[in-house]
């Protein structure tokens, strides 16, 4: 379903008065309009030599996917109303803010799904801390995709005040529920995703409960982009970067590949590219330009790489295999080269 942009006159009057409303500021004039065609490598890099969908076009049928169903959700094209998204400070599209009803206005920083996105709005309507008890904290602990318990003695009011302070940091994206117990403060954050708890019982750094949301929030399989390419290449770990076009593909890797990241967490980072926008990621890693999807394993700190050029389909047994294979040096890394067409063209010739 393509855009349906609101005009200026509803997106004023759908962010006044004490309406809520999670506006997309998109621009759809921007970025070269998706062509296929075959890179020759010695162009790459150049920003238009290749196939690119912008954000925009990303985000399209997450948005309209549920725009029907939720009133709140409004787009506005940037590209034809560059007046309004001037005066409301958007500088990157698509940007998405949230309009809380109070005159206040907030990015939304959560992750660009469909049923992301739908969390959020059934979270906005609820306070930022939900009062919950014993009994009913079960249910809260699945009502979101990430959910956080927090028992707290009231005494330890640093605790308390450091739970506010996260509870509004990171209301985009994650669920707030608080016990008052009588025993030790304790807090424990559910990732339902990816089936993954988090729990803290020292709660003194300064830092300790944000750094806890923060992993329990960030995705076991992330998306790989040029915001946090450092942070990924600097972790220390391996990375398994798999490139693919579409976003149905991506999810269906994160989603296939969950339990063996799981396994892998203390080494790898399982990470997904969208190859529309950084297909030339996939050059410098020994993989064939424009050929999509496509995997492989980069290890920073040795500056190696290796591309998955088996012709078998990527599916958990093979990446575990690829992997395994890596570790006991089954596999070289490449050599700066050949390109895994190359390669099985001189493996059918032998
Ligand atoms: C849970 O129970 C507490 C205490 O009985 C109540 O105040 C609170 O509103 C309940 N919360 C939910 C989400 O049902």
């Amino acid at each position: 379903m393509a855009w349906k942009h609101a005009n200026e006159q509803d997106f004023r009057r759908a962010i006044s008065g004490h309406n809520l409303a999670l506006v997309a500021f998109v621009d759809v004039g921007t970025g070269t309009p998706i062509s296929i065609q075959k890179t020759p490598i010695d162009s790459l890099g150049s920003e238009n030599s290749h196939p690119r969908k912008t954000g925009s076009q990303a985000l399209e049928s997450e948005w309209m996917s549920i725009a029907g169903s939720h009133t709140s959700l409004i787009s506005f094209d940037c590209s034809t109303g560059s007046a309004v998204c001037d005066e409301f400070g958007i500088i990157s599209y698509p940007a998405l803010r949230f309009f809380d009803g109070h005159g206040q206005m907030k990015s939304y920083r959560g992750p660009r799904r469909a049923s992301a996105i739908a969390s959020f709005l059934k979270r906005a309507v609820r306070p930022a801390i939900t009062t919950l008890d014993e009994e009913n904290s079960t249910n809260f602990q699945s009502v979101d995709e990430t959910v956080l318990i927090a028992h707290i003695n009231s005494r330890d009011e640093h605790v308390v005040t450091a739970f506010e302070t996260v509870s509004s940091q990171f209301q985009d994206r994650a669920s707030f529920g608080l016990i008052d117990t009588t025993g030790a403060s304790t807090i424990a954050c559910y990732n339902n995703r990816d089936e993954q708890k988090f729990t803290m019982s020292d709660l003194t750094a300064v830092d300790a409960l944000t750094k806890l949301v923060e992993s329990c929030i960030a995705p076991l399989i992330g998306e790989f982009t040029r915001a946090n390419e450092m942070k990924y290449l600097q972790s220390g770990k391996s990375l398994v970067l798999f490139f693919a076009t579409s976003s149905g593909e991506r999810e269906a890797f994160a989603d296939e590949m969950r339990q063996v990241a799981k396994m892998y967490k203390e080494y790898l980072s399982f990470v997904t590219v969208d190859a529309n926008e950084y297909g030339d990621f996939a050059v410098p890693l020994g993989l064939t330009p424009g050929v999509f999807p496509a995997l492989a394993v980069q290890n920073p700190m040795y500056g190696q790489v290796f591309p998955y050029t088996s012709r078998a389909k990527i599916s958990p047994e093979t990446v575990g295999a690829f992997v395994m294979d890596i570790v006991q040096k089954k596999v070289k890394p490449w050599d700066g080269q050949s390109r895994p067409e190359e390669v099985v063209q001189a493996h059918d010739e032998l």
